[in-house]
């Protein structure tokens, strides 16, 4: 059983953060159960460096930054003049808490739309598909940005290629937006906009994998029993035969300059 915890440490809580949010229940373990591997990360952080051209001057917010993993990472390594991580749930803000470097705000994202700290570079990982009323945001957020500024969103199609069960990759792509549509959003709301997909691709044992489905390590699997994840687990081992699991995460990179 996974526990819950408070939000005490967090810098702020506003109106706009989570009551329910399906992260709350999986904070203490989201780092073990999410990120498969530093050769993972680095590579994704690699890409967000070049992506929002990190300079030691920029302040970042990290919006959805959950956490605070990417954010701690990119405030040290870019040397950033500040990083915000933006986190609605309490319980990964208070995770994000204990990271050095970094400044947690526990807000959702148009609370933290609303607020008067300026960056001047975004940071979209793996969020955007939980923001609503898009344009609303992206317009206070081109307001609020520099000439030059930036943001990235860091997403995945619809038809994603992870070694699920059928009735998972039927519930991801239900939830999963087509990316073109926050293309199209971004370009309305004026930004310039530029695509780049990227794939990597790495192998775990299976054990691996069907723990951190079993840890409902992404929201989609949460409306899943116990018994439906166990059935799906069991559908994916008839799948896929040998002890070990290829994976290949293809990654949608969208960058918007103001
Ligand atoms: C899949 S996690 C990604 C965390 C982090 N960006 C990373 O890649 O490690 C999604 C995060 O978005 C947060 N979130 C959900 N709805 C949000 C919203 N409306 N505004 C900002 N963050 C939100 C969740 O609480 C969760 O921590």
């Amino acid at each position: 059983m996974l526990r819950t915890r408070s939000s005490a440490k967090c810098r702020q809580q506003e109106p706009g953060v989570s009551g329910s949010n399906h992260f709350d229940s999986i904070a203490e373990v989201f780092n073990k159960v999410w990120h498969f591997s530093d050769e993972y990360k680095d590579f994704v952080i690699s890409h967000i460096h070049t992506d929002l051209d990190l300079q030691p001057s920029d302040i970042l917010a990290d919006i959805g930054g959950g956490t605070g993993t990417f954010t701690g990472r990119l405030a040290r390594e870019a040397k950033l003049s500040r990083a915000y991580c933006v986190e609605p749930s309490p319980a990964m803000c208070s995770e994000a808490s204990k990271i050095a470097d970094i400044v947690p705000i526990c807000a959702d994202a148009h609370r933290f739309s609303t607020m008067e700290h300026p960056y001047s570079k975004l940071l979209l990982k793996e969020v955007i598909h939980h923001i609503d009323k898009r344009e609303r945001f992206w317009e206070r957020t081109f307001q609020r940005l520099p000439d030059g500024g930036k943001l990235l969103i860091i997403t995945r199609p619809r038809k994603i290629d992870f070694p699920f069960f059928e009735t998972l990759k039927a519930a991801f792509s239900a939830n999963q937006p087509d990316h073109t549509l926050f293309e199209s959003e971004l370009r309305s709301a004026c930004f310039q906009v530029c695509t780049q997909e990227r794939t990597h691709t790495f192998t775990l044992p299976k054990e691996n994998w069907f723990e951190m489905l079993r840890h409902r390590f992404m929201s989609d699997i949460a409306p899943f029993s116990d018994e439906q994840i166990e059935e799906g687990i069991a559908e994916i081992d008839r799948r896929y035969p040998g002890n070990t699991i290829e994976i290949a995460d293809r990654l949608i990179f969208i960058t918007a300059t103001k």
